[in-house]
């Protein structure tokens, strides 16, 4: 019952002709069982989804407004104005690079929630935590800080990623049983939001996912895709990781 999501996450890589590269090779992609999308830099936003029909676009992050005094900001509401599908919230390298916190990004899934985008919550722990041992507390907070006061209205539009820092452009993707282990730890805390339904919502493992282990992620019962960074960017990759996500 719940789809496999392919999701892309381009970050600020990609120029037009990697872009135009790329939508050549994915044209010749059909008949996907899965949903395929791409959160490329929002300035290519328009550009990728007028060459292809198949795959969904979306942003790495918005604002928690919709306009306003935000010098350099990205409005929720002009995102679906220019066909954005999804927003990426919560993403670790906003989190620690940009600072934001569980309640910004509260306020930024409310926002996002508020203008018809769907929403990728993440949520991760740092190699410190894990080894620290009590990391799940720390997932557990970030997911419900950021789940706050949604509404039954928006639980189709609600997909959790969980990307272990520390598998993040290392190459150490964590293990599908690790993976495994922590969807499932994700969804049975999910049930503590009223306004979702756990069974129903996706849960997505990101961090050094390419083709050669998708697979074995996406064997396990509470897997249900990948966000994906580096191996999102070259069109034959991107392909083969839809492909072998049927
Ligand atoms: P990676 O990035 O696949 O390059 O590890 C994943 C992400 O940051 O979403």
């Amino acid at each position: 019952m719940r789809k496999v999501h392919i999701v892309g996450n381009w970050k600020m890589n990609q120029s037009v002709a990697d872009i135009n590269a790329f939508t050549e090779t994915i044209l010749t992609m059909n008949n996907l069982s899965c949903e395929a999308w791409i959160a490329p830099q929002a300035i290519h936003l328009s550009m990728l989804q007028s060459k292809s029909d198949t795959i969904k676009v979306g942003a790495q992050n918005c604002s928690n407004h919709n306009s306003g005094a935000f010098t350099g900001e990205l409005s929720p509401e002009s995102l679906k104005d220019l066909g954005a599908h999804f927003v990426i919230i919560g993403h670790s390298e906003r989190r620690a690079i940009f600072k934001e916190d569980d309640l910004l990004l509260n306020q930024k899934v409310l926002k996002a929630l508020e203008n018809k985008l769907k929403v990728i919550l993440c949520v991760g722990e740092t190699l410190q935590e894990r080894e620290s041992g009590d990391f799940k507390s720390i997932l557990k907070s970030q997911l419900l800080n950021g789940l706050k006061d949604i509404s039954a209205t928006d639980k189709e539009n609600i997909i959790i990623a969980y990307e272990p820092v520390w598998a993040i452009g290392t190459g150490k993707v964590a293990s599908p049983e690790q993976a495994q282990e922590v969807h499932a730890f994700l969804r049975g805390e999910l049930k503590a939001v009223e306004a979702l339904e756990a069974q129903a919502t996706p849960i997505l493992y990101g961090g050094s996912v390419k083709p050669a282990n998708i697979q074995g992620l996406l064997e396990n019962e509470d897997i249900d895709g990948a966000l994906v960074g580096g191996a999102s960017l070259k069109g034959e990759s991107f392909k083969e990781l839809c492909e072998l996500s049927k």
